[in-house]
């Protein structure tokens, strides 16, 4: 059925057993990695129905399956998710279990997750470094909602918390080791292009002026300001990295390679960030 839809899969799943499994599993509330075929469970009318209109959803809506059944996975976490946040897809994932290694040569005892949406980065860097008190900022304070629920189901609230702020507006004299963001990095064009699965997703969440730039940009411009001395900005550009390079080529970023696939993250320290920053203007 969903073959013969042509929906789009990037939410979590790509291929349509794996979006019908995270539909089916997820309504039935079964483990993903159990062996249903073998449980014998039989399934009751209201289940069934339940189904059927969650599988209407999807085909006819076009919603992406996290927010059917309220809940996505990041890093091995699950996470509750509503049209509220983006869903969590970001490949920083692999960079927090890899401990962002070796860019961090010590564990952070301050991290920033700037544009947090669902809380998902800050709350997975929270649980990788166990020392550290983490601030999780969103402009959208619909948004802040979710990830305080996060938050509380990692029982994480004695050392994450929350800031309603427009990028850095609201935490003047705060100060990070580390420094995460996945902004919005999507031009009005681009937008525009997506498939329809995307068009459930907040526009504040996706759309960043001056070919998805402005946003990116305004936080390299910033962020020297809130890194403690050899602290680093963990910055997520997506597509907009070619015109980012285009745009200010003396800036030597670095990219990072993933092993399980994605690109358009890049890394930059507190000293070069003071170096270049004549280059942001
Ligand atoms: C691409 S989503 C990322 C959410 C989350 N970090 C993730 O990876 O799933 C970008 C987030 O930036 C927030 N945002 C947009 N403009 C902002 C601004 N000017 N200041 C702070 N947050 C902003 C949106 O509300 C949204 O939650």
């Amino acid at each position: 059925m969903f073959n013969e839809a042509e929906l789009f899969y990037g939410h979590g799943t790509s291929t349509p057993i794996d979006d019908a499994i995270y539909l089916i599993f997820s309504t039935l509330d079964i483990d993903l990695s159990s062996d249903y075929e073998r449980s014998g469970r039989i399934l009751k009318s209201s289940e069934l129905a339940e189904l059927d209109a969650r599988v209407e959803l999807r085909i006819r809506d076009r919603k992406p399956v996290a927010y059917i059944v309220g809940k996505a996975w990041f890093c091995g976490l699950v996470f509750s998710v509503d049209e509220r946040v983006l869903i969590p897809r970001s490949p920083i994932s692999e960079l927090i279990q890899n401990r962002f290694e070796p860019m961090l040569k010590l564990p952070p005892t301050t991290i920033l997750d700037l544009c947090c949406g669902s809380g998902c980065i800050g709350i997975a860097c929270a649980l990788e470094f166990a020392g550290a008190r983490v601030d999780l900022s969103d402009a959208s304070s619909e948004c802040l909602v979710v990830a305080e629920e996060n938050i509380g189901r990692y029982d994480l609230l004695d050392r994450a918390q929350c800031v309603n702020s427009d990028l850095f507006a609201s935490l003047s004299g705060r100060s990070y080791d580390l420094i995460v963001s996945n902004p919005p990095y999507v031009s009005m064009a681009e937008v525009e292009s997506l498939p329809f699965e995307y068009h459930h997703e907040p526009r504040l969440a996706l759309l960043s002026d001056e070919e998805g730039l402005a946003i990116p940009l305004e936080i390299l411009r910033q962020a020297e300001t809130y890194l403690n001395p050899g602290g680093i900005l963990v910055l997520e550009v997506g597509s907009g990295a070619e015109a980012l390079c285009k745009r200010i080529p003396e800036v030597p970023f670095l990219w990072m390679e993933f092993a399980q696939g994605g690109d358009g993250v890049l890394v930059i320290r507190a000293e070069e960030l003071h170096h270049y920053r004549e280059c942001f203007i």
